[in-house]
């Protein structure tokens, strides 16, 4: 990838990587005790606390508590600088209470412990690791519904709540990469065959004719019947939620790198032509690609992830005309962070702004997030040439 930036973007992504690593030695230490989801006002909240609402998965089983360590881990095997790891590893550790309570854990084990667990391991060794990850993906193989050949994205713990037994999303293909792992890990292909089963299924029932993507799709959970889909965290029903989109295209993307499966590639690419063509000039992404023009609500976790997911397809194009098409795509959302959204002030905690977690969710939007910061970085290390894939 690097040899495909001008001298003059070469320069500019390394003083953007020295102002992240500088920002970041100072934002490790004083979040080191902490499980962050966003900076509020510049410092860093804590989702430490396992009662920390009255929702059981809103505390320490909140899907984005591995992001923080994924980012340490990022810089670790871009710096080999030890804290990274002593400090990563503190997120890992405080995790293993979520496994003995339990009821807060659904689908998103592979967003907690990918880049926690199996980055630690991968990257050390470390054998508590291993066992912590293979729990992990046992958990989540033991969300996989035979008859419908999908995994079940939530719990309904809440009686009160609507049943959401049938349901499957499409975030979930960045917690099936926990299953790749596995299979390679202990030689075994049980875990492969459900990923690849629930990949399938997201093929068919999440793409729609124009390569854009639905949220969550519902099926009867006895008979595995197609029954019909939500608009979750998007505009509404039939609309195009940018996060799920992005979701989609890199996701299926790190399918394809895990499993080879040309299908997978194909998918990535007809909804990454989706995403394009709903690009403004700005490139700022909306929180969805259907919303009204006014208010002109943004979410750039969507182009952190949609970024990481160009730069990929292109390298797994390298040399055609859509190869360098999604570069520019991938560079061009890239730069646009840089310049329009990242705060790169040592003084406060949050790098990526103006994120937002659903188009309805009013106390959540324009916001920093976590995961927005790590793909942002995980985009930075692929154009310096320190590529590491965690997922
Ligand atoms: N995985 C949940 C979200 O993207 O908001």
């Amino acid at each position: 990838m690097v040899e495909k930036l001008k001298e003059n973007q070469k320069k500019k992504i390394l003083q953007v990587y020295e102002a992240v690593s500088t920002k970041y030695a100072q934002v490790r230490e004083r979040s080191k005790d902490k499980l962050p989801s966003m900076a509020k006002n510049g410092v860093h909240d804590d989702r430490s606390d396992l009662n920390q609402s009255w929702k059981i998965d809103d505390g320490l089983n909140w899907w984005t508590n591995g992001f923080f360590a994924g980012i340490l881990w990022q810089l670790y095997q871009a710096e080999k600088e030890e804290r990274y790891a002593q400090i990563a590893r503190l997120s890992e550790e405080k995790l293993d209470a979520c496994f003995s309570s339990y009821y807060g854990l659904h689908h998103d084990v592979g967003f907690m412990w990918i880049p926690t667990a199996v980055a630690d391991y991968r990257l050390t060794g470390n054998q508590e690791s291993r066992k912590r990850a293979l729990l992990a993906a046992n958990l989540l193989a033991g969300r996989f519904n035979p008859v419908g050949n999908y995994i079940r994205a939530w719990n309904d713990l809440d009686k009160s709540a609507e049943s959401n037994k049938g349901w499957a999303i499409i975030d979930c293909m960045f917690n099936i990469p926990l299953l790749y792992w596995a299979s390679k890990e202990i030689h075994d292909p049980r875990y492969r065959h459900i990923a690849m089963r629930h990949a399938d299924t997201a093929m068919t029932y999440f793409i729609r004719e124009n390569g854009s993507v639905r949220h969550i799709i519902e099926f009867d959970a006895d008979t595995g019947e197609y029954l019909c889909s939500h608009g979750g965290q998007g505009y509404g029903h039939g609309s195009s939620w940018s996060r799920g989109q992005a979701w989609a295209l890199y996701g299926f993307t790190i399918s394809y790198l895990h499993t080879g499966k040309e299908e997978y590639l194909e998918t990535a690419k007809r909804v990454a032509d989706y995403f394009q063509s709903r690009l403004t000039e700005s490139y700022l992404v909306p929180i969805d690609f259907d919303q009204p023009k006014e208010p002109s609500l943004e979410d750039s976790t969507a182009a952190a992830i949609a970024a990481c997911g160009y730069l990929e397809l292109a390298a797994l194009m390298e040399k055609n005309k859509q190869g360098e098409n999604y570069f520019q795509i991938g560079i061009k959302l890239f730069e646009t962070l840089t310049e329009k959204r990242c705060d790169f002030s040592k003084e406060t905690d949050g790098l990526v702004l103006k994120c937002s977690g659903s188009y309805h969710g009013l106390h959540d939007r324009e916001v920093n997030f976590i995961y927005a910061d790590y793909f942002y970085v995980e985009a930075l290390l692929k154009l310096i040439g320190k590529r590491w894939m965690i997922f």
